[in-house]
């Protein structure tokens, strides 16, 4: 029998953990996962709290069993290419075990953490085939991306159903910081009524969301390259707003109130410290709507992931409504 690092579950959780540690690019397919009483041993490919993108309160419950010395060291899985954490040092034989699995062509390690305006990263080539282009599959949707030169990540693939299972046909959805369209395609997919208009800056997210959208044969996208605050011009009566540029999106609140749909809600993303999780942003954007003649109404507040030591990705869902309305 292999040993793996695995973790422990009760039989009733095997499900629903075992699609986290899919959506977290840890779970380990070359494994079976095995049955002990009422208890599930499920193979992961790294030690979870070297991973540092989790959901908290899910991961208490478990437990590892027999660790294992070869364990391969924390990587994301996009597609067909595996990208190591740029804190990991023995690159080399962690690429080697990679390569051996069968989905895997091409592995390239981080250099930087995702950084400026396109929110994309430094990658360096270390095995397998060189390239930087792939197709990764989520949620029934397949997208086309440059992992070097647009920002992506696979962990957020529960968090764009729950925004997606929101959405009603006939609504007119605003993405505005689209990227290669996570959110867009598959919200244009799932409610082929509904009206989806997504923007983005960057040229190279804006052509890749373009043949996502030819790629999953969606004729309900409108796409905009530029500035979001220019980019709203015109739009009107917006049912959903999803802002998630998590460490700016409030210098765009403005343009997204004056947009919304009177009842319309704004899916805001921040990064938030732990001292203060969602009380401080959600006051500015009261005062923000104030001046702007609405009343926000908060529906949900919720960490979706942990950012940094302290620090937390979280979403504020909140509904819009006139003063006058
Ligand atoms: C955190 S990424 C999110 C992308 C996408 N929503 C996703 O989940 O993969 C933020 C995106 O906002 C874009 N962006 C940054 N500044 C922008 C601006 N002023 N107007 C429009 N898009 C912008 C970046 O190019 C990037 O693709």
């Amino acid at each position: 029998m292999k040993e793996s690092l695995c973790i422990r579950v009760h039989r009733s959780e095997g499900e629903s953990i075992r699609k986290k540690l899919v959506d977290l690019c840890v779970l380990n397919m070359d494994l079976k996962i095995r049955s002990i009483g009422e208890y599930l041993l499920i193979p992961v490919t790294a030690r979870l709290e070297e991973i540092g993108e989790l959901t908290i309160d899910i991961f208490e419950v478990l437990e590892y069993e027999r660790p294992l010395a070869q364990a391969p060291g924390a990587y994301e899985l996009i597609g067909d290419i595996a990208i190591i954490d740029q804190h990991e040092v023995n690159v080399e034989d962690i690429a080697k075990i990679l390569l051996q699995h069968k989905n895997i062509k091409t592995v390239l390690q981080a250099k930087s953490a995702v950084s400026g305006e396109y929110r994309t990263r430094e990658l360096e080539f270390i095995a397998g085939e060189k390239k930087n282009e792939t197709v990764y599959r989520e949620n029934g949707c397949r997208y086309l991306l440059d992992v070097s030169k647009v920002y992506f990540t696979p962990r957020l693939s529960t968090e764009r159903m729950r925004i997606a299972e929101q959405v009603k046909d006939g609504e007119k959805i605003v993405d505005m910081f689209a990227g290669i369209g996570p959110f867009s395609i598959l919200i244009a997919k799932r409610s082929p009524g509904a009206q989806v208009i997504s923007i983005d800056k960057n040229p190279v997210a804006i052509k890749y969301l373009r043949e996502n959208a030819k790629l999953n044969k969606l004729g309900n996208i409108e796409i905009k390259e530029g500035d979001a605050h220019e980019e709203v011009s015109g739009i009107s009566d917006a049912d959903h707003i999803i802002m998630n540029l998590p460490h700016s999106a409030i210098e765009f609140i403005d343009a997204a109130l004056g947009i919304i749909n009177n009842g319309g809600i704004i899916h805001f993303y921040a990064i938030s410290h732990e001292d203060d999780l969602f009380e401080g942003i959600f006051k500015v954007i009261e005062e923000h709507a104030a001046r702007t003649g609405f009343r926000v109404i908060s529906l949900d507040k919720r960490i979706v992931r942990p950012y940094a030591p302290y620090q937390y990705n979280v979403c504020i869902e909140f509904r819009v409504v006139s003063r006058q309305g």
